[in-house]
């Protein structure tokens, strides 16, 4: 069994026709991904990794995985971006709602960071892993990031004062370029284990990388399982499936019809789990970095339900008519918890007694979508047999699969991201970086105005 895509309650916003009239564009982009000829194409790793990735890598990330399990009562994971959402996903996802709280004996707490640069967050971090067994997994390709590494310095030195160097460097692991970089030099003068993100694989592409795996299996979960996943969809999704039976050329027709033809430029992606928030923080980096550009894209959004149903839920059902919704529905939980009786009976909800409370989530969602589709929202729904790392591993290839048509389709390059820079170059001429002098100059000259 796969994860299936339902997209009937999207089509019938179209007109009839529209999603079958994208196939020979979408079979364009497929065989320009195939053969290397579209835009971006130096990054296109992601395409054929989870087929290229072999036993012998796996059990080399599982060895790393089980050091670092063996050594660390705590792991912090630093990165950023495409060098932090996956992990974070996939480990939310499958992980305990309250894991960092419970104090689970059997596997490291997993912690993130080097993904802001509050000052209070790192302070308060710091604290909380003073006198603790902690290891750092320092995630960066370019290495010279500088969220990541204004936190892995701090978290460098304190790993070293209360370890001690050479236990340290048996505890810091990190996943960097093969040769460029701070993260690089500092790891081959140190000593640090390390791993590396392939060339031809971008950042927001790189989960199923070591950028992923690795904080991943310390996090204690199955890595064979979600490549496996992976596979699998690498093969639903292959360009020799035909158009209507191929999920991820389904899924990028019917959006980009939604978006140049019936004005929905906002995509939501829903969950009824909480546990998925980070999957949509995941897809969201993975959408906008890849189509927002040239003046274009569809906004990715994203909804925790039933919980935002009482925040945004107004807006959805009736404000501007602009959006559409994905909706990521786990069929099964994992988990089996029956509403009890009561004998008073004074919230007056004795006629859910015995129920499932997914019952009562699947009529929440079923409800939703009515609603939403009667209120002027397409809605597409993506179910997901179970939260395991198989689905999940599935879950992932399909999104990154549809991404990269999706962004073709759209006649942008969806392997690039050179917006982002922006930013980062007036924060280095406001804090005078060398090599910044004249920026810093004009910077402030134009501050002064
Ligand atoms: O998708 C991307 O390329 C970005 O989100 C990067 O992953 C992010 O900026 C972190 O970059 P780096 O891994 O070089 O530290």
């Amino acid at each position: 069994k796969n994860i299936a895509l339902d997209t009937t309650k999207a089509v019938q916003f179209l007109k009839a026709g529209t999603v079958e009239a994208y196939e020979p564009k979408v079979k364009a982009a497929q065989e320009a991904l195939e053969n290397g000829t579209c835009e971006g194409n130096d990054f296109l790793g992601w395409l054929h990794l989870p087929s290229e990735i072999t036993e012998e890598f796996l059990n080399e990330i599982q060895a790393c995985a089980n050091t670092l399990r063996e050594k660390c009562e705590v792991v912090v994971v630093a990165g950023i971006g495409g060098s932090y959402l996956g992990a974070r996903a996939v480990i939310e996802a499958l992980g305990n709602s309250f894991a960092w709280l419970v104090g689970d004996k059997k596997n490291p707490t997993i912690m993130f960071a080097g993904n802001n640069i509050g000052e209070d967050y790192l302070a308060e971090l710091t604290d909380y892993l003073k006198g603790k067994k902690f290891g750092v997994i320092n995630i960066s390709k370019s290495g010279t990031t500088t969220e990541t590494a204004l936190t892995f310095r701090l978290l460098k030195k304190q790993c070293e004062a209360q370890r001690g160097k050479a236990e340290a460097k048996d505890v810091i692991v990190a996943v960097t370029d093969a040769h460029k970089g701070a993260a690089r030099a500092a790891a081959d003068k140190e000593g640090y284990k390390t791993f590396v993100i392939p060339d031809n694989v971008g950042g927001r592409f790189s989960v199923l990388t070591p950028v992923g795996l690795l904080p991943i299996a310390v996090a204690g979960f199955d890595v064979k399982a979600l490549v496996k996943g992976a596979q699998d969809m690498e093969k639903a999704c292959g360009k020799d499936v035909p158009f209507a039976e191929n999920p991820a050329a389904q899924y990028a027709a019917t959006r980009q019809g939604l978006y140049t033809q019936a004005g929905k430029k906002i995509e939501i992606v829903c969950n009824f789990q909480p546990k998925l928030h980070y999957f949509a923080e995941w897809w969201k980096q993975l959408y906008g970095e890849s189509e927002g550009k040239d003046g274009k894209g569809i906004f990715p959004a994203a909804c925790d339900f039933t919980t935002d149903l009482h925040s945004m839920g107004q807006w959805i059902q009736q404000g501007e008519r602009t959006i559409f919704e994905t909706v990521i529905s786990v069929e099964t939980p994992n988990e089996k918890l029956l509403f009890p009786h009561d004998e008073e009976n004074l919230d007056g909800l004795n006629f859910l007694e015995g129920k499932r409370v997914d019952e009562v989530n699947k009529m929440a969602e079923l409800g939703t979508r009515l609603a939403h589709v009667d209120g002027g929202v397409p809605n597409m729904r993506v179910s997901v047999p179970q939260l395991n790392e198989y689905y999940i591993g599935q879950l992932i290839y399909f999104f990154e699969k549809a991404c990269g048509i999706s962004g073709l389709l759209e006649g942008v390059n969806p392997f690039n991201q050179p917006g982002v820079e922006a930013y980062k170059k007036n924060m280095f001429a406001l804090l005078n970086k060398p090599g910044y002098e004249a920026e810093s100059k004009a910077i402030q000259e134009r501050l002064a105005q």
